[in-house]
């Protein structure tokens, strides 16, 4: 059975952006073909400045809208990236095998890095180091498929680039795994600015649809999309990203392609309607399945605290024999102490202290 791995950011609320373009294809398709791990990546929500207390809400939140969106933890292992030690572990022996060429040439770093510096902020060196963990996720599991949006691609790709590179100077150790992009939806654009993707923690929040908003809330934000000038509906991603992206949206709630979509409307105004119900009706019973398990935290936890025992046992061999692939003695072991006792040496309380003396 494959393994599959893929993680969400509690750098802020969910978007419709994170649901089509991972979270709905996790539990629809994922976690029933493979065995499959999911997990909050909450180390990465450190790269940026952040608010503790904020993050840990977050969390949690992410965490219960992974459940509530329907990762069935039966099926699927799902956890807290800092709960699992192995994540870290395995971050800095790949930090030993990448460059920092590399890194500079991410385009999200490039981006981030660029908007930090234009608050007037300092960037974080986890924010340049930030693939490198993220490869460390995938890798410490043996994964060989992680399910992303399209801005995740680059960086499964330099995990692949990491494994393969590691796996050649030091000896099999790690699988190469490769991304899978869902096949409508990988790049959800915000609906005010459909140049650029719908984040979920970016300047147009107008233009967000986040899961948990209100179904009128919804409404308005899809009936105020910015569309494109013309009046025709075209399913055109270069000329036409507004309305490419309604179609988008659309293909994705309903399960048709955007393109045969597009002839079945003759005004903007149409598609906007059809396009907001759909939205609202793909997120109803994912808000239903929240609202029930905010009433249960102590089961939300649970999935968590038995999910992070299982991925620890995942991950533990892995980063293991890579420790010792690249050249790091394992742990001493304690000698047994019969032998010692038969040789005469002194045992017990200060056994230690009289050998140090001895020598
Ligand atoms: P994050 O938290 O930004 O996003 C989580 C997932 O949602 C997808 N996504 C989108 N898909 C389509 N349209 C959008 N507008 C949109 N916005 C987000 C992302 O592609 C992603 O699949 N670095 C990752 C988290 C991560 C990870 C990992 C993922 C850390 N370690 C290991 C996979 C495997 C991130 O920031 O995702």
């Amino acid at each position: 059975m494959k393994r599959v791995f893929s993680g969400i950011k509690p750098t802020g609320h969910l978007t419709l952006g994170n649901y089509l373009g991972a979270l709905r294809q996790w539990a629809e398709v994922d976690q029933h073909r493979a065995d499959a791990l999911f997990c909050v990546v909450d180390l990465h929500a450190l790269t940026v400045e952040h608010d503790p207390a904020r993050v840990r809400r977050l969390s949690r939140q992410a965490a219960t809208l992974l459940l509530a969106a329907g990762l069935d933890p039966r099926l699927c292992t799902v956890f807290v990236q800092s709960h699992v030690d192995e994540h870290a572990r395995l971050s800095y022996l790949l930090e030993c095998v990448a460059t920092d060429g590399e890194m500079r040439r991410m385009i999200q770093y490039k981006e981030k890095a660029a908007r930090e510096r234009e608050r007037g902020g300092s960037v974080r060196l986890s924010l340049l180091t930030y693939p490198v963990l993220m490869a460390a996720d995938i890798l410490a599991y043996a994964t060989d498929e992680v399910p992303v949006g399209d801005d995740q691609a680059q960086h499964v790709e330099l995990a692949r680039d990491l494994a393969v590179r590691f796996n050649q100077r030091y000896g099999h150790t790690f699988v190469v795994p490769k991304a899978t992009l869902p096949p409508v939806a990988a790049r959800v654009m915000n609906l005010q600015e459909p140049a650029s993707k719908m984040g979920k923690s970016d300047d147009f929040g107008p233009g967000i649809v986040y899961l948990l908003d209100e179904p009128d809330v919804v409404r308005k934000k899809v009936m105020r999309a910015v569309t494109d000038s013309g009046q025709e509906v075209v399913y055109d991603r270069a000329g036409r990203p507004g309305v490419a992206n309604l179609l988008e949206i659309l293909a994705a709630c309903t399960g048709g392609e955007p393109e045969a979509l597009s002839a079945g409307y003759a005004s903007y105004g149409e598609l906007k309607k059809d396009t907001a119900d759909a939205v609202v009706e793909a997120l109803r019973p994912l808000r239903a399945r929240h609202q029930e398990l905010c009433a249960d935290p102590g089961y939300v936890e649970r999935v968590l605290r038995e999910g992070a025992e299982k991925a620890r046992a995942m991950a533990r061999p892995v980063v293991d024999g890579a420790y010792r692939a690249i050249g790091l003695l394992p742990p001493l072991e304690e000698p047994a102490a019969e032998p010692m006792a038969a040789a005469g040496a002194p045992t017990g309380p200060g056994a230690v202290a009289s050998l140090n003396a001895a020598r």
